[in-house]
C-alpha cells in the first residue's frame, strides 16, 4: 500500500466528500494504468493493435488513437516504438491535446512541451501542417523533446526558452496555446513514488504561483479568438480551479469553454479526471477563449539554401514542403510563417532533412521518418543489429535506403557494394525505452 501524505488526504477528503473512500482505495492500492497512443501520422489504433499482436490492447474510450497496454508488455522496447509507430502516453494525458481542438494549418504553441507527449499528439491532429512550436524551459528536456518529434516524424519547431521571452518576442501570434503546466504531480502518485516523496503544501503553493505566471505569458502569445488549454496532473484546487479563477479576474477578455466528456471541475471550472472514476491517472483541464486582442505574426527572415548541392539533394530525396533553412550545419524545412527565431534558443526550425558536409548534403535521420523513397524491409534479427549500429549485408548495390520494419522507417543505411552501412544516429544506438520511464 502506498503511504500518502496525511495533509494531502485531508484536502482530498474535503474536496471529494462521500467519494473520498473510493478515491483513497484507487490511489493507495490501485494499479496504475499503462497506455500508448498510435502515431496518427502513420497508423490508426486498430491497425497498430493488429501489428502488436499477440499483445491484446483495449481502446481508450476518449482517445481515438489510444490503447491500454497490459502491465509488463514491454512495448517501449518494441522495434515499432523505435520506428515511431506509437508513443507511450498515459490515457488521461491523451485528453489534453484533444481539448485544444486543433485542425490542420493553425499556428499552435505548446509552451511546456517536454518530453513531447502532447506535442507529438498535436502534430498528428494537425496532420503535420501549419506551424507547431514546441517550447521547453529545460535544456536537457528540450533535447528529449526534439528526439521524440524526430522519432515520430513530426514537423515542428523546438525552442528552449522562458515563456516570458517568447511573449516579448512574438506577441499575440498563435491560434492555439497549450500550457501543460509543471505541477506538484499528485495525479502521478501511482506512477512515480518520487512524486509522493517530494509532495509538500509549500511545493503546491510554489507551483500555483509559477502556473499563474506561465498562464500570463501564454495569454500574451494567443491571438484574438484563439484557444488556450491549461492542464495539470494534480488534484489540488490551488493549482487548478484557483489558478484559472485568479487568471480570469485579471483577464476579462477570456471566457471559459466546456470540455465535453469529462466531469466538471469545482465551481464548474474546467474538467477533472479522477482515477476512481476512469481508467487513467489524475488530471485537470480547462479551455479558455480569448475574445479580443490583435493578431501579430512575427515571421523569421529565412536564409534559403541556394546552392547546387541542394538541387542535387532534391534530385535524390523527397523532402516535406516548406522553405529550406540552413540551421547550424543542418538543413531544416521550415514553415514560411514560422515565428522569428533570431535571438531565441532553438533546437529545430521545422524538420531536419540534411546534414551539411563539405560540399555535399547527407540525409538526416529526421528525413528517414517522412520520406518513402528507396525502402528495404529488414528481418527481426537484423532490426536489433541495426538499432545497435551494425552493418547489414545484401547483394551488391549503391545508394541511400530507408530501412524499415512492417512498413515503419527505422533509419538510413547506405548501400556500398554488398554492405549496407549503418547511419542510425550514434546517440540512439542501443537505447532501450522503458514503458515506465520514457513518457511524461
Ligand atoms: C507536465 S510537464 C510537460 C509534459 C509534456 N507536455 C508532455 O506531454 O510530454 C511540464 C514541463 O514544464 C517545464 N517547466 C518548468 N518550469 C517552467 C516554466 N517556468 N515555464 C515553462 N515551462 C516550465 C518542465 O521542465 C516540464 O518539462
Amino acid at each position: 500500500m502506498r503511504q500518502l501524505p496525511q495533509l494531502f488526504l485531508e484536502q482530498m477528503q474535503a474536496l471529494l466528500g462521500a467519494e473520498f473512500a473510493a478515491f483513497k482505495v484507487a490511489l493507495e492500492t490501485g494499479e496504475r494504468e499503462y497506455a500508448i497512443r498510435a502515431n496518427g501520422l502513420k497508423v490508426s489504433a486498430p491497425d497498430l493493435q493488429k501489428l502488436l499482436q499477440p499483445t491484446h490492447l483495449e481502446a481508450v474510450p476518449w482517445s481515438e488513437l489510444g490503447l491500454y497496454a497490459p502491465r509488463g508488455a514491454r512495448l517501449g522496447a518494441n522495434a515499432l516504438h523505435h520506428a515511431g509507430a506509437f508513443y507511450v502516453q498515459e490515457a488521461s494525458a491523451q485528453a489534453v491535446a484533444l481539448a485544444l481542438e486543433v485542425k490542420p494549418n493553425l499556428r499552435v504553441l505548446d509552451l511546456c512541451a517536454a518530453p513531447g507527449g502532447k506535442s507529438t499528439h498535436l502534430a498528428a491532429l494537425m496532420q503535420n501542417t501549419g506551424v507547431l512550436v514546441c517550447n521547453e524551459i529545460s535544456a536537457t528536456r528540450a533535447k528529449a523533446l526534439a528526439e521524440n518529434l524526430e522519432r515520430l516524424g513530426c514537423i515542428g519547431v523546438v525552442t528552449n526558452e522562458e515563456p516570458a521571452k517568447l511573449a516579448q518576442k512574438w506577441g499575440a501570434s498563435f491560434d492555439r496555446v497549450l500550457v501543460d503546466a509543471p505541477c506538484s504531480g499528485e495525479g502521478m502518485f501511482r506512477k512515480h513514488e518520487a512524486a509522493i516523496q517530494s509532495w509538500s503544501e509549500a511545493h503546491v503553493q510554489t507551483c500555483a504561483v509559477r502556473q499563474l505566471a506561465i498562464l500570463e505569458h501564454a495569454a500574451a502569445l494567443l491571438a484574438e479568438n484563439g484557444v488556450l488549454v491549461y492542464s495539470t496532473c494534480t488534484f489540488s484546487i490551488a493549482e487548478n480551479e484557483a489558478v484559472i479563477n485568479q487568471f480570469l479576474k485579471v483577464h476579462p477578455e477570456f471566457s471559459l469553454e466546456e470540455i465535453p466528456g469529462f466531469r466538471a471541475g469545482i465551481g464548474g471550472i474546467g474538467s477533472r479526471l479522477f482515477p476512481h472514476e476512469i481508467r487513467g491517472e489524475g488530471h485537470f483541464l480547462a479551455r479558455l477563449r480569448k475574445n479580443t486582442g490583435d493578431p501579430v505574426h512575427a515571421v523569421t527572415e529565412l536564409r534559403a539554401v541556394s546552392s547546387k548541392i541542394w538541387r542535387e539533394f532534391l534530385d535524390e530525396f523527397v523532402v516535406p514542403a516548406g522553405v529550406p533553412l540552413e540551421w547550424r550545419g543542418e538543413i531544416h524545412m521550415a514553415h514560411p510563417e514560422m515565428p522569428d527565431l533570431n535571438g531565441i534558443r532553438a533546437l529545430r526550425a521545422g524538420i531536419p532533412v540534411a546534414h551539411l558536409e563539405k560540399n555535399r548534403l547527407e540525409p538526416h535521420h529526421g528525413l528517414s521518418r517522412v520520406q518513402q523513397k528507396a525502402v528495404l524491409e529488414i528481418e527481426a534479427d537484423e532490426i536489433a543489429a541495426f538499432l545497435r549500429g551494425e552493418t547489414i549485408t545484401r547483394v551488391g548495390s549503391t545508394g541511400w535506403l530507408v530501412l524499415q520494419t512492417q512498413g515503419f522507417a527505422l533509419g538510413w543505411g547506405k548501400h556500398v557494394g554488398s554492405t549496407i552501412k549503418n547511419h542510425y544516429p550514434k546517440h540512439l544506438r542501443g537505447k532501450i525505452f522503458q514503458l515506465e520511464t520514457d513518457e511524461d
